[in-house]
């Protein structure tokens, strides 16, 4: 079966992610370097393990929080789906079981908010709440504070940011921790809004609540 550590041994994989950060960087996009692949990979196993969906399950997401954004090699407006069919060749070329590819696919295809991205199974679901918690001052590469965008000014305003699945009591919690001389916690909330409705209804999807607190407020 294959595993996210027989999808990292193909060397166009690595190449064509490291290739897409570099090609966004070059037009001022935040980092979506390996760091932001293994974490979102980390993450969306994390969930679906805590949250007791089957193993395998657990391991498509593994592999999908890897390989999500590696489309922007293509472009980044529609990342999402050129990197689904990227997925599709390579996930097909190492043998993959055809229905575990699709599962794959329908979720890379909708973990981007621009392209109006649904819960369309669960690694979907966990795919999102994975990749739109991965929000932190390192990913920002811009270094001039007057040409940030609002996606710039979100991501650089956050100092630390956590993940936490409660399976019992079915709550899951992203907890903020923003500088505030970068920005207010209301000015925060309204840009990072449309991220933060996904996550709830992929965490809805997946039977949960979600909990949004910024600096110890509880905003959603
Ligand atoms: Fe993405
Ligand atoms: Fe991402």
């Amino acid at each position: 079966m294959v595993t996210l550590e027989t999808v990292k041994e193909s060397p166009l994989v690595e190449q064509f992610m490291l290739m897409g950060n570099d090609y966004i960087g070059n037009i001022g996009a935040i980092e979506h370097n390996l760091k932001h692949a293994e974490l979102t990979a980390d993450l969306c196993y994390e969930i679906l393990t805590t949250l007791g969906y089957p193993e395998r399950e657990a391991e498509l997401g593994r592999i999908a929080g890897y390989l999500h954004d590696i489309g922007n090699l293509v472009n980044r407006y529609g990342h999402g789906m050129s990197g689904a069919l990227i997925a599709f060749y390579t996930l097909i070329d190492l043998g993959m079981d055809p229905v575990e590819v699709a599962i794959i696919m329908g979720a890379i295809g909708n973990h981007d908010e621009y392209a109006q991205g649904r819960c369309v199974n669960n690694v979907a679901a966990a795919l999102i709440l994975a990749d739109k918690s991965d929000v932190h001052r390192s990913r920002v590469r811009k270094t001039d504070l007057g040409a940030f965008t609002p996606r710039d000014r979100v991501n650089y305003a956050v100092t630390n940011s956590e993940l936490s699945i409660d399976p019992e009591n079915k709550i899951i919690t992203l907890k903020i921790e923003i500088d505030t001389e970068v920005c207010s916690v209301m000015e925060y909330f309204e840009i990072f809004l449309t991220k933060m409705l996904m996550s709830r209804r992929s965490a809805e999807y997946l039977g949960c609540e979600f909990e949004l607190v910024i600096n110890e407020n509880r905003m959603l």
